[in-house]
């Protein structure tokens, strides 16, 4: 699958790692420019190579987005529109600025990505701390495999996500939409950060969660 990354930091570069690994054709991406990647891409290997944002957007029939939430506008919106797009982005005022909605939970960090960016997004990624990511993906099965919640309102995009998931070595657990189920794995929730069975994070978020691990 085409895969482009934007954000090439602690999540970004693990991400575009183990979709390497798994013979995926990734386009990574950060805000300075394709030659301030050349060492990063030179040990992922031949499937990885730097671009813009925008290429990255472009190249990938998934893109993910994993970038500081405060520059969020800064995202290729005209590429993004209609791709799937995992978010993975978390909203702390102390590094982002203050965002009033959010302070005041009117709305979520991903719905305000979608609405700017009209993408089909999924929001995945983002409760997993990066080492735990980097380091912790075992075979289906294994009782020590770690899941990780995904929510978004579109089953196929949810899907291709989870598969996603699952090829590097973790369990998906659909949480919800992005409003309640993404407020449920979002940063200050009880299972953000959390190192959870399937299982585990199944009960944590609620109703309807075990039948989309499937
Ligand atoms: N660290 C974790 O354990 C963790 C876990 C789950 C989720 N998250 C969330 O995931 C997101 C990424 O986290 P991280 O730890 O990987 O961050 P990070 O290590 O600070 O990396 C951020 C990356 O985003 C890039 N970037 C910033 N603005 C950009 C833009 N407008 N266009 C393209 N690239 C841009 C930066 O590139 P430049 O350096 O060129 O600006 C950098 O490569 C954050 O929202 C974070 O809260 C983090």
């Amino acid at each position: 699958m085409k895969i482009g990354i934007i954000g090439a930091g602690r999540i970004g570069a693990t991400l575009a790692r183990h979709f390497a690994r798994i013979g995926h054709d990734v386009a990574l991406s950060n805000s300075r420019g394709p030659e301030t990647l050349t060492d990063l891409v030179q040990e992922l290997g031949s499937s990885v190579r730097a671009t813009t944002a925008a290429e990255a957007a472009d190249h990938g029939q998934v893109v993910v987005v994993t970038i500081p939430y405060g520059r969020f506008r800064e995202l290729p919106a005209e590429q993004l529109h209609g791709k799937v797009v995992v978010d993975t982005c978390n909203y702390y005022p102390e590094r982002d600025g203050h965002d009033p909605e959010l302070d005041a939970d009117i709305t979520t960090s991903s719905e305000k990505i979608r609405a700017f960016t009209g993408a089909n997004l999924v929001k995945a990624f983002n409760a997993i701390y990066w080492e735990n990511l980097r380091d912790r993906g075992l075979p289906k099965g294994d009782p020590g495999r770690l899941a990780i919640p995904v929510s978004g309102t579109d089953w196929e995009a949810k899907a291709v996500v989870s598969g996603l998931i699952r090829d590097i070595g973790f369990d998906p657990v659909d949480a919800g939409d992005l409003g309640l189920g993404g407020r449920k794995h979002q940063p200050g929730s009880r299972v953000y950060g959390a190192e959870l069975s399937a299982d585990e994070l199944s009960g944590a978020v609620g109703a309807g969660a075990s039948a989309a691990r499937a």
